[in-house]
Protein backbone atom coordinates (compact mmCIF):
# COMPACT_ATOMS: atom_id res chain seq x y z
CA UNK A 1 0.00 0.00 0.00
CA UNK A 2 0.96 3.77 -0.63
CA UNK A 3 1.71 5.57 2.14
CA UNK A 4 3.61 8.56 3.28
CA UNK A 5 7.15 8.74 4.95
CA UNK A 6 6.06 10.25 7.59
CA UNK A 7 3.73 7.76 9.23
CA UNK A 8 6.81 4.87 8.36
CA UNK A 9 9.41 7.16 10.07
CA UNK A 10 7.39 8.38 13.20
CA UNK A 11 6.80 4.57 13.97
CA UNK A 12 10.26 3.74 13.49
CA UNK A 13 11.18 6.49 15.66
CA UNK A 14 8.96 5.37 18.63
CA UNK A 15 9.93 1.54 18.13
CA UNK A 16 13.91 1.90 17.78
CA UNK A 17 14.32 0.86 14.32
CA UNK A 18 15.34 2.30 10.64
CA UNK A 19 13.07 2.19 8.03
CA UNK A 20 15.54 1.20 4.51
CA UNK A 21 14.99 4.11 1.80
CA UNK A 22 16.40 1.94 -1.63
CA UNK A 23 17.45 3.63 -4.97
CA UNK A 24 15.57 2.53 -8.28
CA UNK A 25 16.66 3.70 -11.44
CA UNK A 26 14.26 0.53 -13.71
CA UNK A 27 11.53 -2.27 -13.16
CA UNK A 28 14.08 -4.30 -12.17
CA UNK A 29 15.45 -2.67 -9.55
CA UNK A 30 12.13 -2.07 -8.08
CA UNK A 31 10.69 -5.35 -8.00
CA UNK A 32 13.76 -6.45 -6.04
CA UNK A 33 12.93 -3.77 -3.37
CA UNK A 34 9.66 -4.61 -2.78
CA UNK A 35 9.65 -7.95 -3.24
CA UNK A 36 12.28 -8.19 -0.22
CA UNK A 37 10.33 -5.90 1.25
CA UNK A 38 7.12 -8.34 1.23
CA UNK A 39 9.38 -11.10 2.15
CA UNK A 40 10.80 -9.75 5.18
CA UNK A 41 7.11 -7.98 6.21
CA UNK A 42 8.99 -4.67 6.19
CA UNK A 43 7.61 -1.00 5.38
CA UNK A 44 9.95 0.59 2.73
CA UNK A 45 11.21 3.41 1.26
CA UNK A 46 11.60 3.40 -2.89
CA UNK A 47 13.74 6.41 -3.80
CA UNK A 48 14.38 8.54 -7.05
CA UNK A 49 16.75 10.86 -7.56
CA UNK A 50 16.63 13.49 -10.43
CA UNK A 51 19.50 11.79 -12.43
CA UNK A 52 16.54 7.67 -12.61
CA UNK A 53 13.80 10.33 -13.17
CA UNK A 54 15.66 11.88 -16.55
CA UNK A 55 17.63 8.58 -17.38
CA UNK A 56 14.25 6.57 -17.40
CA UNK A 57 11.53 9.35 -18.00
CA UNK A 58 9.86 11.28 -15.77
CA UNK A 59 6.73 9.78 -16.34
CA UNK A 60 7.65 6.06 -16.86
CA UNK A 61 9.30 4.99 -13.50
CA UNK A 62 7.03 6.86 -10.90
CA UNK A 63 4.64 5.59 -12.83
CA UNK A 64 6.52 1.98 -12.32
CA UNK A 65 7.20 2.67 -8.60
CA UNK A 66 3.72 3.83 -7.63
CA UNK A 67 1.97 0.67 -9.05
CA UNK A 68 4.06 -1.60 -7.40
CA UNK A 69 3.39 0.68 -4.40
CA UNK A 70 -0.21 -0.09 -4.71
CA UNK A 71 -0.44 -3.78 -5.35
CA UNK A 72 2.26 -4.11 -2.72
CA UNK A 73 1.06 -5.68 0.62
CA UNK A 74 3.25 -3.60 2.74
CA UNK A 75 3.52 0.02 3.40
CA UNK A 76 5.40 1.59 0.99
CA UNK A 77 6.43 5.37 0.52
CA UNK A 78 7.82 7.05 -3.17
CA UNK A 79 10.49 9.30 -1.78
CA UNK A 80 12.25 12.51 -4.00
CA UNK A 81 16.01 11.76 -3.16
CA UNK A 82 18.30 14.42 -2.97
CA UNK A 83 15.83 16.72 -4.79
CA UNK A 84 18.05 19.28 -6.60
CA UNK A 85 15.61 22.11 -7.27
CA UNK A 86 11.42 23.52 -7.06
CA UNK A 87 10.75 22.57 -10.24
CA UNK A 88 11.91 18.92 -9.80
CA UNK A 89 10.00 18.69 -6.07
CA UNK A 90 6.82 19.75 -7.90
CA UNK A 91 7.29 17.33 -10.77
CA UNK A 92 7.61 14.64 -8.30
CA UNK A 93 4.52 16.12 -6.58
CA UNK A 94 2.39 15.77 -9.91
CA UNK A 95 4.00 12.26 -10.29
CA UNK A 96 2.34 11.06 -6.94
CA UNK A 97 5.58 11.38 -5.00
CA UNK A 98 4.56 10.63 -1.16
CA UNK A 99 7.78 12.26 0.00
CA UNK A 100 10.28 14.58 -0.98
CA UNK A 101 14.30 15.59 0.01
CA UNK A 102 15.13 18.83 -0.44
CA UNK A 103 19.00 19.21 -0.71
CA UNK A 104 19.83 22.61 -0.59
CA UNK A 105 23.24 21.20 1.44
CA UNK A 106 25.81 22.97 -0.57
CA UNK A 107 24.13 26.27 -0.03
CA UNK A 108 25.01 28.70 2.77
CA UNK A 109 23.19 28.41 5.83
CA UNK A 110 20.70 31.12 5.17
CA UNK A 111 20.18 30.05 1.21
CA UNK A 112 19.56 26.13 2.88
CA UNK A 113 16.99 27.44 4.78
CA UNK A 114 15.49 29.80 2.40
CA UNK A 115 15.17 26.69 -0.29
CA UNK A 116 13.81 24.10 2.17
CA UNK A 117 11.01 26.51 3.43
CA UNK A 118 9.86 26.99 -0.08
CA UNK A 119 9.48 23.08 -0.38
CA UNK A 120 7.87 22.90 2.87
CA UNK A 121 5.43 25.06 2.70
CA UNK A 122 4.04 23.29 -1.22
CA UNK A 123 4.53 19.86 0.40
CA UNK A 124 2.90 20.40 3.87
CA UNK A 125 -0.08 21.78 2.09
CA UNK A 126 -1.01 19.15 0.63
CA UNK A 127 0.02 16.53 3.16
CA UNK A 128 3.71 15.84 2.15
CA UNK A 129 6.61 15.36 4.64
CA UNK A 130 10.17 17.05 3.79
CA UNK A 131 13.62 15.53 4.32
CA UNK A 132 16.60 17.99 4.33
CA UNK A 133 20.17 18.40 4.66
CA UNK A 134 22.87 19.84 6.52
CA UNK A 135 26.67 19.47 6.55
CA UNK A 136 28.35 17.84 3.67
CA UNK A 137 27.73 14.30 2.80
CA UNK A 138 30.84 12.63 0.75
CA UNK A 139 33.73 14.29 2.64
CA UNK A 140 34.84 11.21 4.29
CA UNK A 141 38.11 10.19 1.84
CA UNK A 142 41.00 9.08 3.66
CA UNK A 143 43.09 11.81 2.85
CA UNK A 144 40.86 14.37 4.62
CA UNK A 145 42.40 16.02 7.50
CA UNK A 146 40.26 15.78 10.90
CA UNK A 147 39.86 19.00 11.06
CA UNK A 148 38.45 19.63 7.67
CA UNK A 149 36.69 16.43 8.21
CA UNK A 150 34.93 17.92 11.12
CA UNK A 151 34.28 20.85 8.88
CA UNK A 152 32.12 19.24 6.50
CA UNK A 153 29.84 17.23 9.65
CA UNK A 154 26.43 18.41 10.75
CA UNK A 155 27.13 20.79 13.73
CA UNK A 156 24.85 19.70 16.03
CA UNK A 157 23.73 23.89 17.66
CA UNK A 158 23.59 24.22 13.69
CA UNK A 159 21.26 21.62 13.13
CA UNK A 160 18.93 22.97 16.34
CA UNK A 161 18.69 26.02 14.16
CA UNK A 162 17.83 24.32 11.03
CA UNK A 163 14.92 22.45 12.34
CA UNK A 164 13.37 25.64 14.18
CA UNK A 165 14.34 27.74 10.79
CA UNK A 166 12.94 25.71 8.03
CA UNK A 167 10.49 24.02 9.54
CA UNK A 168 10.86 20.07 7.58
CA UNK A 169 10.39 16.59 9.07
CA UNK A 170 13.38 14.66 8.72
CA UNK A 171 16.91 15.80 9.36
CA UNK A 172 19.48 13.98 6.92
CA UNK A 173 23.07 14.32 8.82
CA UNK A 174 26.58 14.39 7.93
CA UNK A 175 28.46 11.88 10.68
CA UNK A 176 31.44 10.62 8.91
CA UNK A 177 29.31 9.12 6.29
CA UNK A 178 29.75 9.11 2.37
CA UNK A 179 28.57 7.96 -1.37
CA UNK A 180 29.43 5.31 -2.59
CA UNK A 181 32.23 2.64 -1.52
CA UNK A 182 34.61 3.51 0.94
CA UNK A 183 38.03 3.88 0.74
CA UNK A 184 38.61 1.68 3.93
CA UNK A 185 36.75 1.16 7.20
CA UNK A 186 34.52 4.73 7.65
CA UNK A 187 33.58 5.69 10.99
CA UNK A 188 30.76 7.33 11.83
CA UNK A 189 31.23 9.95 14.80
CA UNK A 190 28.74 8.71 16.86
CA UNK A 191 29.37 10.62 19.92
CA UNK A 192 28.45 13.71 16.92
CA UNK A 193 24.97 11.89 16.49
CA UNK A 194 23.83 11.71 20.17
CA UNK A 195 24.55 14.99 20.79
CA UNK A 196 22.70 15.54 17.55
CA UNK A 197 19.57 13.02 18.29
CA UNK A 198 19.71 14.92 22.16
CA UNK A 199 18.84 18.41 20.96
CA UNK A 200 16.81 17.40 17.61
CA UNK A 201 13.41 15.71 17.78
CA UNK A 202 12.33 15.58 14.37
CA UNK A 203 13.89 11.55 12.71
CA UNK A 204 16.91 11.51 11.18
CA UNK A 205 18.63 9.75 8.06
CA UNK A 206 21.47 8.46 7.25
CA UNK A 207 22.85 8.61 3.68
CA UNK A 208 25.51 7.03 1.80
CA UNK A 209 24.58 3.27 4.21
CA UNK A 210 26.37 1.02 1.35
CA UNK A 211 29.90 -0.37 2.84
CA UNK A 212 29.46 0.78 6.20
CA UNK A 213 30.10 -2.11 8.33
CA UNK A 214 27.26 -3.66 10.33
CA UNK A 215 27.84 -2.98 13.66
CA UNK A 216 28.13 0.48 13.00
CA UNK A 217 24.49 0.18 11.36
CA UNK A 218 23.31 -1.10 14.17
CA UNK A 219 24.91 1.16 16.62
CA UNK A 220 23.74 4.03 14.23
CA UNK A 221 20.11 2.42 14.55
CA UNK A 222 20.02 2.11 18.33
CA UNK A 223 21.20 5.72 18.57
CA UNK A 224 18.25 7.15 16.59
CA UNK A 225 18.78 6.86 12.97
CA UNK A 226 15.46 6.43 11.75
CA UNK A 227 15.24 6.39 7.89
CA UNK A 228 18.93 4.35 5.76
CA UNK A 229 19.84 5.34 2.35
CA UNK A 230 21.20 1.93 0.37
CA UNK A 231 21.71 2.92 -3.38
CA UNK A 232 25.89 1.81 -4.23
CA UNK A 233 25.28 -2.02 -2.74
CA UNK A 234 22.54 -2.68 -5.25
CA UNK A 235 23.47 -1.51 -8.43
CA UNK A 236 27.09 -3.48 -7.48
CA UNK A 237 24.77 -6.64 -7.22
CA UNK A 238 22.97 -6.06 -10.34
CA UNK A 239 25.93 -5.37 -12.50
CA UNK A 240 28.62 -7.80 -10.75
CA UNK A 241 25.82 -10.30 -11.41
CA UNK A 242 24.64 -9.86 -14.74
CA UNK A 243 28.48 -9.91 -15.90
CA UNK A 244 29.47 -13.31 -14.49
CA UNK A 245 26.02 -14.57 -15.86
CA UNK A 246 26.71 -12.96 -19.06
CA UNK A 247 30.70 -14.47 -19.10
CA UNK A 248 28.89 -18.19 -18.23
CA UNK A 249 26.25 -17.92 -20.57
CA UNK A 250 27.57 -16.03 -23.56
CA UNK A 251 25.05 -16.87 -25.75
CA UNK A 252 22.44 -16.17 -23.30
CA UNK A 253 20.44 -12.90 -25.37
CA UNK A 254 17.26 -13.34 -23.54
CA UNK A 255 17.31 -10.04 -21.26
CA UNK A 256 14.31 -11.94 -18.98
CA UNK A 257 17.12 -14.89 -18.78
CA UNK A 258 19.88 -12.52 -17.70
CA UNK A 259 17.99 -10.47 -15.58
CA UNK A 260 16.43 -12.85 -13.41
CA UNK A 261 19.46 -14.12 -11.18
CA UNK A 262 20.17 -10.08 -10.97
CA UNK A 263 16.73 -9.52 -9.55
CA UNK A 264 17.45 -12.55 -6.92
CA UNK A 265 20.97 -10.87 -6.17
CA UNK A 266 19.26 -7.41 -5.77
CA UNK A 267 16.85 -8.53 -3.47
CA UNK A 268 19.01 -10.52 -1.06
CA UNK A 269 21.09 -7.29 -0.37
CA UNK A 270 17.39 -5.73 0.49
CA UNK A 271 16.72 -8.36 2.68
CA UNK A 272 20.10 -8.17 4.58
CA UNK A 273 19.78 -4.35 5.18
CA UNK A 274 15.89 -4.66 5.90
CA UNK A 275 17.34 -7.21 9.03
CA UNK A 276 20.27 -5.31 10.43
CA UNK A 277 17.63 -1.87 10.36
CA UNK A 278 15.68 -3.83 12.79
CA UNK A 279 12.52 -2.99 10.06
CA UNK A 280 11.38 -6.72 9.42
CA UNK A 281 7.99 -7.75 10.32
CA UNK A 282 7.05 -4.16 11.11
CA UNK A 283 4.80 -3.91 8.35
O1 LIG B 1 20.80 9.12 -1.36
C1 LIG B 1 21.25 7.99 -1.60
C2 LIG B 1 22.13 7.31 -0.67
O2 LIG B 1 22.67 8.17 0.25
C3 LIG B 1 22.88 6.14 -1.15
O3 LIG B 1 24.22 6.07 -0.75
O4 LIG B 1 25.12 4.84 -2.72
O5 LIG B 1 26.42 5.03 -0.62
O6 LIG B 1 24.40 3.61 -0.71
P1 LIG B 1 25.10 4.80 -1.23
ZN1 LIG C 1 22.27 10.36 -0.37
Amino acid sequence: MLVTSKELLLDAQKNSYAVGAFNTNNLEITHAIIQAAEAKQAPVLVQISAGALKYAGPDFLPMIVAKAAKLASVPVAIHLDHGPDFETVMLSLRQGFTSIMRDASKLPYDGNVAEVRKVVEACHAIGIPVEAEIGKIGGAEEHVVVSEREATMSDPDECVRFVADAGFDFLAVAIGNAHGFYKGEPKLDFERLDEIRSKVDVPLVLHGASGIPDHQITEAVKRGICKINIDTEIRNAFIRTMQKFTEENPDQIDPRKVFKPCIAAMQDVVERKIEIFRSAGRA
